[in-house]
């Protein structure tokens, strides 16, 4: 599959529960797009990564992959399409090596490291106690939460689906361990039509479009640029309260947290480029 999603006026709500969680969702991700959401806690970001994995289908509407309804694909192959890092980093009872493998049934020792190595977890596990044999568990304290969230990085690596799913790849990581993966989630999203759920903006310029959810519904949709001149629920979310309320609205362009990043798929070219235009 090429990684095209198309959701259509899609609502939801969970089986227990009388109130619609997701309200006439309708937006495409074309392939090899970069796709931010974010919004409150509770706006119903993380159900709409559960949706797009069929753990839940549509109350009603439907989500289509290359144009095709999720329900008309055999739901193992649905899977192997999608590469979903959860909320909570899933964590088997196994050795690392096995932890990582799952990502692809199959997957030889050679590729297993090289998936490591790019998801920059091969350092810290070749100091391990038994390398890529050690055990871990559950809860397991062995490991950072950030070198956890690295070996989630390098099963999804491993399992190199069109489509991959990140729901707060940073959250719970202190600022440095969460520096630490932001290289290998790039490179994890590389080339992958990429949903990313989260609250931490850094990588919002970057962004093909921002969904901007709240209670359920599409409150707003667009670049970063573009929802930050609209001046509503997402540059309440992008900005501190002070730029925000500036009065003049210049210092608006330019936020004052870290540079932006380079725009995901544009050669950037250098400010200094001697080139002739
Ligand atoms: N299994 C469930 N059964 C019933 N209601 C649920 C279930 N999971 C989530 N909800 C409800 O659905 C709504 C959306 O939840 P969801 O987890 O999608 O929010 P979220 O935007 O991901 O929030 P956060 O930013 O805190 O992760 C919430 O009101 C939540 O309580
Ligand atoms: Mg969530």
């Amino acid at each position: 599959m090429r990684g095209w999603i198309g959701f259509h006026q899609v609502s939801f709500h969970y089986p227990d529960s009388p109130r619609a969680c997701l309200r006439d969702l309708e937006f495409t991700v074309r392939p090899g797009e970069l796709v931010i959401v974010t919004g409150a806690s509770g706006a119903g970001k993380s159900t709409l990564a559960k949706l797009l994995s069929r753990f839940y289908d549509p109350s009603a509407g439907a989500i289509t992959l290359d144009g095709v309804p999720l329900d008309g694909l055999p739901l193992r192959f649905l899977r192997e399409q999608i590469a979903l890092l959860p909320q909570q980093t899933l964590i088997l009872n196994g050795t690392v090596r096995e932890n990582i493998a799952c990502g692809r049934p199959g997957a030889t020792d050679t590729e297993i490291e090289r998936a490591a190595r790019d998801a920059a977890a091969h350092d810290f596990i070749t100091v391990l106690p038994e390398g890529y044999d050690t055990p871990i568990a559950p809860g397991t304290a062995a490991l950072s939460g950030g070198q956890l969230q690295r070996i989630a990085i390098a099963r999804a690596m491993l399992r190199s689906a069109p489509v991959l799913v990140l729901d707060e790849p940073t959250a719970g990581l202190d600022a440095i361990a969460a520096r630490q993966v932001v290289r290998p989630l790039r490179r994890l999203m590389s080339g992958r039509t990429t949903i990313m759920i989260t609250h931490d903006l850094s990588l919002a310029p970057a962004a093909d479009r921002i969904l901007v959810i709240d209670g359920g519904r599409l409150a707003e949709t667009g670049t970063h640029e573009e929802l930050l001149a609209r001046d509503g629920a997402y540059a309440r979310l992008a900005l501190p309260p002070a730029l925000r309320w500036s009065s003049s609205g210049r210092t608006r362009s330019s936020p004052a947290s870290a540079p932006a990043p380079p725009r995901r798929r544009s050669a950037a070219p250098s400010a200094r480029s001697t080139a002739p235009d």
